[in-house]
């Protein structure tokens, strides 16, 4: 791979600064024309916010709608080149329904400059570039922290961002992830190109120095993957499969299998449109002859015959990325592009929604526009797919809406799930939870407690159980102790069993909450993690999360089943918050703390009736 060339990409909300960054970039490298910039003096007096100065962000707003309404629209490919790299950057647009540029920028860029106003911190549309970014295949993030002169350059802002948008990595599961911040001011040019003098205290690189230094190690997975796009026979002498290659390198003579009909043969000759070569590598367009006469159809994919594990793939479970107006409907078919294939697809299961505001996932039947989740999809033929991260090109699709022919959503292949599912068949029955619940005369909502043991839990969710059932509403409890001698009688304190445990727990309330009731749940449940499982299997509103924070020191003193002293003697190993970890929840819908039984009973009862 040509190391030397970096393609990167810019994502940042409208008012963010993003095209008077890339005109500065552009700029202080001398990549601008003299005749352009002339041209950009004249504009800029005309159109521009920046008075006599020259406006940057005219430079790159090349469209004229843009100008009259002040946005950018349209993703943009520039080609720039300093002494040290050559540059491709693909500007992609900030307002919220053109994510679909975004994913489509992401996939083909090695870097993503993420813009934040310093003076607004991290926001929802940051969070979403974070996601979709690295979602998309990103490795590498420079958090440019923009308008730091509106904050006087102040450092502890700079900080707080950075610590404010490493917790967004966190809390999004993004891991991999090379990110460098820098602190500028996108109209003076302050550390773009030129290291700046009003931010004395940041002592790293400059945005241009980064992009070129920056090294992006190329893909370690070899495995091929030549599609055949079409055959090529002008005479009986001769047939060509053409097409390109995807992943890996091809040499003549290599033992090759085509699928799906697992056929052997060896690579006679690889032609190109100028010459023969003995090899060719992923992204070149080739055509191969074979030593044997094979049945070969278009669409079929060649591999290494040494490539024993592979298999052929109808259902696949991926974060898909809705981009179209018009909601997702389940089972509808849609056709699904992936490399060079089309077959008829439909997504079977929606396992969650992530909300961006919140970094929190939940259940829903059908995706709006901009929805990030996470589903099943089945497709109407066994064809070759990658996980993403293992082969990008077979790994990333979308998926078209047949009748309107505009592109519903893109996607990654995050897991093949052949085979495990394949003789269950889910039933939709006549009678929902809807329905239920409208019998039951209440709505069904999970309420999960979570705390240390001896925390108050049990106690505050058997006393908030009798109310409820007092004012006459369905109710069921369950709890920790109770249910670990019963369903989960084969489960112990080790991380996996109590992954286990409230793996159980979840779907149990699930199928409670599916019943219509109120269902109660008192469980340490220590790992954010599963909590963030359980939250995920429902709605939004259906899941209430109540962190019970008492202090370790009182749930120590209390001490009521005698576990904390037998801990620290050393009877009990995995004790919560003694010998085992507790993360303690970071947004939950209701903490308790210090306060009596009725107190924490009513303020639960209080958001009960505001939600
Ligand atoms: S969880 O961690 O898997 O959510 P759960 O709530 O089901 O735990 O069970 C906790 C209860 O089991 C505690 O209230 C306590 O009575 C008992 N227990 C026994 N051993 C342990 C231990 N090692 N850690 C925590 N609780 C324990």
């Amino acid at each position: 791979m040509d190391n030397l060339l970096l393609k990167f990409m810019t994502c940042g909300s409208v008012d963010d600064g993003k095209s008077t960054l890339i005109g500065r970039v552009l700029y202080d490298s001398n990549n601008i024309f003299s005749d352009q910039l002339e041209s950009l003096k004249v504009i800029s007096k005309k159109y521009g916010t920046q008075k006599e100065n020259i406006d940057f962000a005219l430079l790159v707003d090349g469209l004229q709608s843009e100008r009259e309404q002040g946005i950018t629209i349209d993703v943009a490919y520039r080609y720039f080149h300093t002494s040290k790299r050559k540059f491709i950057l693909s500007d992609t647009p900030g307002h919220e329904q053109y994510t679909r540029n975004m994913a489509t920028a992401a996939s083909n860029a090695d870097v993503a400059i993420i813009l934040i106003d310093a003076t607004k911190g991290v926001s929802l549309q940051t969070k979403r570039h974070a996601f979709i970014t690295t979602l998309f295949g990103i490795k590498n993030l420079i958090v440019a922290i923009n308008k730091i002169d509106l904050t006087s350059y102040s450092e502890e802002v700079f900080n707080q961002i950075k610590m404010d948008f490493t917790d967004t990595l966190k809390t999004l599961n993004i891991q991999n992830t090379e990110t460098s911040f820098i602190p500028v001011c996108a109209t003076d040019g302050d550390n773009i190109v030129i290291k700046s003098k009003n931010t004395p205290w940041y002592k790293e690189h400059t945005l241009l120095e980064i992009l070129e230094d920056i090294t992006i190690l190329p893909d370690t997975n070899n495995n091929v993957r030549f599609p055949i796009q079409y055959i090529n026979r002008p005479d009986e002498n001769f047939r060509g499969y053409a097409g390109t290659i995807e992943n890996g390198r091809l040499y003549v003579n290599d033992k090759i299998k085509i699928l799906p009909s697992n056929k052997t043969t060896t690579i006679k000759e690889i032609i190109t449109y100028d010459d023969n070569l003995k090899s060719a590598v992923k992204g070149d367009a080739i055509t191969l002859t074979l030593n044997d006469e094979i049945d070969i159809n278009r669409g079929d994919m060649i591999v290494l015959e040494s490539e024993y594990s592979i298999t052929l793939t109808d259902t696949f479970e991926a974060m898909i990325v809705w981009m179209d107006e018009e909601n997702s409907v389940l089972n509808k078919n849609y056709q699904l592009n992936i490399y060079t294939q089309k077959v008829n697809a439909k997504i079977t299961k929606i396992e969650f929604i992530k909300d961006m505001k919140t970094l929190r996932n939940f259940k829903e039947n059908f995706l709006k526009l901009n929805d990030i989740a996470k589903c099943t999809l089945q497709i109407d033929k066994k064809i070759v797919i990658d996980r993403f991260e293992n082969i990008k090109e077979c790994g990333s699709f979308i998926l078209i809406d047949k009748m309107s022919n505009k592109t519903s959503c893109a996607g990654v292949v995050t897991e093949i799930t052949n085979g495990k599912n394949e003789n269950i068949f889910l039933h939709n029955h006549t009678i929902t939870k809807e329905l239920r619940a409208e019998n039951l005369m209440q709505k069904p909502l999970i309420i999960w407690f979570t705390g240390l043991s001896a925390s108050g839990k049990s106690t505050l969710a058997n006393e908030l159980e009798k109310t409820l059932h007092m004012q006459g509403l369905k109710t069921y409890l369950l709890d920790g102790d109770n249910l670990r001698s019963t369903l989960n009688s084969d489960l112990g304190f080790s991380q996996k069993d109590r992954e286990e445990n409230i793996r159980r727990v979840a779907h149990l309330a699930q199928i409670m909450l599916d019943a219509g009731l109120i269902v109660i749940t008192a469980f340490i449940s220590p790992f954010a993690k599963e909590r963030e499982f359980a939250r995920s299997l429902v709605k939004k509103e259906e899941f209430i999360e109540v962190f019970v924070d008492t202090p370790i020191e009182i749930c120590e003193q209390r001490d009521t089943k005698g576990l904390y002293q037998k801990a620290k003697d050393g009877m009990i190993k995995d004790f919560t918050g003694i010998n085992s970890p507790y993360e303690r929840p970071i947004n939950p819908e209701i903490i308790i703390n210090s306060k009596t039984l009725e107190e924490s009973v009513n303020q639960i009862l209080d958001y009960l009736k505001m939600a």
